[in-house]
């Protein structure tokens, strides 16, 4: 065993005092959860509130019988994270996610966090340990995502080099069909995702994602946009977490339509209903300008009086005459901007 200095005795002190200090509040914590039918501990938390500082062996020690994992590991988006000395030792290198290496090779009971042989929950909360800051885990269990059985590893990489597949991450067979996949244009992955977000989002949403193929669609094919722009694909303690059809989402880059106008159209102002979706479709549309319907039936799914008689043209914008759809400082009838 590596000779310990004074000040790395001082540092295990500190470490067994948290441990202690964990086991107490874990003691707490199950006292209430007794009380409030709490969920337990997750694996992870359980098998790092069994190491002792002496359990941890540091990366070298891994790299005597997974070199080439280690090795690999050195382009990883984590590794800058992991090699922090200050950290503490639950939370340092290889170890920091699979748990201390002594009790990897201990004789009785060796445990070691497996992600990719844990169920999806026990997984993900592996991930979570660290990452509670931005993502808690309460959010993170109310997405569809998480509800559909996702773990974080169906969708992120940690090491560049992992043989696991498509199926023993998601448990799903990957998509018959390449053309599925609609992205054209070349984008780098970020964030440590498997692929480039719009492929990989493709993976599993094929049919949202084809519908970029329509004549009429958000410049997402064309890598000039990607869908987390629109939807936060996990929630963050920040983000609403839902699906964003929201007035506000859209105004966010189309502010020309933000108002407020001196007079307003109701459905684009927002005043209930599906906003600036009663008459645009979010990913693409047959329609010019991703609308819903390309003639007046856009208008008569409301103003069905006006279906007949009103005014025979096609449309009630491209006419010339409500050319403010979208509200007007200077026409109650939309009639000018
Ligand atoms: C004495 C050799 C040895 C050392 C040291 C060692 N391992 Fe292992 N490890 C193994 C063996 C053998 C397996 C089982 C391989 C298998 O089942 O395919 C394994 C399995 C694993 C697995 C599970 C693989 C899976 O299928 O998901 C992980 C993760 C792992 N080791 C990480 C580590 C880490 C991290 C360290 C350093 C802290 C480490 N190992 C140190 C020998 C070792
Ligand atoms: C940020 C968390 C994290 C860190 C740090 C980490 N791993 Fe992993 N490791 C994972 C995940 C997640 C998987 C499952 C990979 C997959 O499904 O592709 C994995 C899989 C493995 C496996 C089994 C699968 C394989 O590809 O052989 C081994 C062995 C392993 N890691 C060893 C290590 C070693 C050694 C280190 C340090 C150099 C390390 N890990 C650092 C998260 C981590
Ligand atoms: C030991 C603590 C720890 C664990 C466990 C951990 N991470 Fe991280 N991770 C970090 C830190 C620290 C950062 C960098 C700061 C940040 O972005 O929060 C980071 C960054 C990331 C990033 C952003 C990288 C980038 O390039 O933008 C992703 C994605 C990520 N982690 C996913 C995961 C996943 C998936 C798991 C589980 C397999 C995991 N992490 C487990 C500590 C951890
Ligand atoms: C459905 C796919 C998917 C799943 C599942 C997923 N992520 Fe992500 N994650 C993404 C995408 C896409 C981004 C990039 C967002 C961006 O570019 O801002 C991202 C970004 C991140 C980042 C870096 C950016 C940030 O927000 O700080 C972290 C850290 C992260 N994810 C952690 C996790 C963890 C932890 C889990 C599991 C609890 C998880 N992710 C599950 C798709 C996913
Ligand atoms: C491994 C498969 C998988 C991947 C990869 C994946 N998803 Fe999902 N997603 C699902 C499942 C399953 C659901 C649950 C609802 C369903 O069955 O459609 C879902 C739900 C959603 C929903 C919510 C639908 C609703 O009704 O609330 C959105 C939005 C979404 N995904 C967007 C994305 C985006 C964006 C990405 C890429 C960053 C992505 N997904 C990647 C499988 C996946
Ligand atoms: C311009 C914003 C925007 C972009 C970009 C975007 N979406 Fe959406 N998406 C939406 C909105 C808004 C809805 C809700 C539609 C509704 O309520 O009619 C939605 C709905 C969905 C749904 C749920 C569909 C359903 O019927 O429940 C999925 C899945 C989805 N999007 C996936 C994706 C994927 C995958 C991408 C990237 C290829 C993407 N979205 C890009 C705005 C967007
Ligand atoms: C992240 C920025 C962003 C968000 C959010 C966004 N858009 Fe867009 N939108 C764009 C870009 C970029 C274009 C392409 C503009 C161009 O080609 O001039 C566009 C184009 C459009 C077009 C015109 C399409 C055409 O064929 O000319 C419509 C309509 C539209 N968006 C509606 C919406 C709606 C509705 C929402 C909310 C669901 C939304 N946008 C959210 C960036 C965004
Ligand atoms: C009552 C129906 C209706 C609603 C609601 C609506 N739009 Fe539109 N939108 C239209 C029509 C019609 C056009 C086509 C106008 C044209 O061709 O002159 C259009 C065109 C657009 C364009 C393309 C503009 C251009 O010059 O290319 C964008 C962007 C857009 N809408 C965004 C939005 C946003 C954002 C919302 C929600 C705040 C919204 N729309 C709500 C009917 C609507
Ligand atoms: C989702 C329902 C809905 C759709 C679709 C819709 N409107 Fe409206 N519109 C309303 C409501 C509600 C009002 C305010 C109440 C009223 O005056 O009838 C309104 C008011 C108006 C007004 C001002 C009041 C008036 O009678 O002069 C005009 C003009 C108008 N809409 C034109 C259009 C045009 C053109 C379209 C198609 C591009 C359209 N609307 C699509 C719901 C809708």
């Amino acid at each position: 065993m590596i000779k310990l200095g004074s000040s790395d005795k001082e540092y295990i002190v500190r470490i067994e005092a948290v441990i202690l200090a964990a086991g107490i509040a874990t003691f707490l914590v199950a006292g209430v959860a007794a009380n409030q039918q709490k969920t337990a501990p997750s694996q992870a938390q359980k098998i790092f509130a069994r190491a002792k500082a002496d359990d941890f062996m540091g990366d070298s020690g891994c790299n005597d019988c997974h070199a080439k994992t280690v090795e690999a590991f050195h382009g990883s988006g984590h590794e800058a994270y992991m090699k922090n000395p200050n950290a503490p030792l639950e939370k340092q290198g290889c170890e920091g996610c699979h748990g201390a290496g002594y009790i990897h090779q201990s004789e009785e009971n060796p445990e070691v966090i497996s992600f990719r042989n844990m169920t999806p929950k026990e997984s993900s909360a592996a991930c979570l340990r660290c990452h509670e800051s931005t993502l808690s885990e309460r959010h993170w269990k109310l997405s569809s995502h998480s509800q559909a059985d996702l773990s974080c590893v169906s969708c992120h990489q940690i090491h560049p080099n992992s043989d696991s597949n498509w199926v023993t991450r998601t448990g799903k067979a990957p998509p018959q069909n390449p053309k599925a996949v609609v992205h054209v244009a070349k984008v780098k992955p970020k964030a440590l995702l498997m692929a480039d977000e719009v492929t990989l989002c493709g993976q599993c949403h094929a049919s949202e994602v084809a519908k970029f193929r329509l004549p009429s669609h958000h410049p997402v094919p064309e890598g000039e946009m990607v869908c987390s722009e629109c939807h936060s694909v996990h929630p963050t303690k920040s983000s609403k977490g839902k699906v964003a059809h929201t007035k506000e989402n859209c105004v966010t880059c189309h502010s020309q339509f933000e108002g407020p106008f001196a007079f307003e159209h109701d459905p684009v102002a927002g005043n209930g209903g599906e906003g600036c979706m009663e008459c645009h479709k979010p990913h693409g549309s047959g329609n010019p300008k991703m609308l819903k319907a390309f003639s007046r039936g856009l208008c008569a799914q409301c103003h069905t009086e006006k279906l007949g008689s009103h005014y025979p043209g096609r449309t009630c914008w491209s006419s010339g005459c409500h050319v403010a759809t979208h509200g007007s400082n200077s026409s109650q009838h939309f009639l000018q901007p």
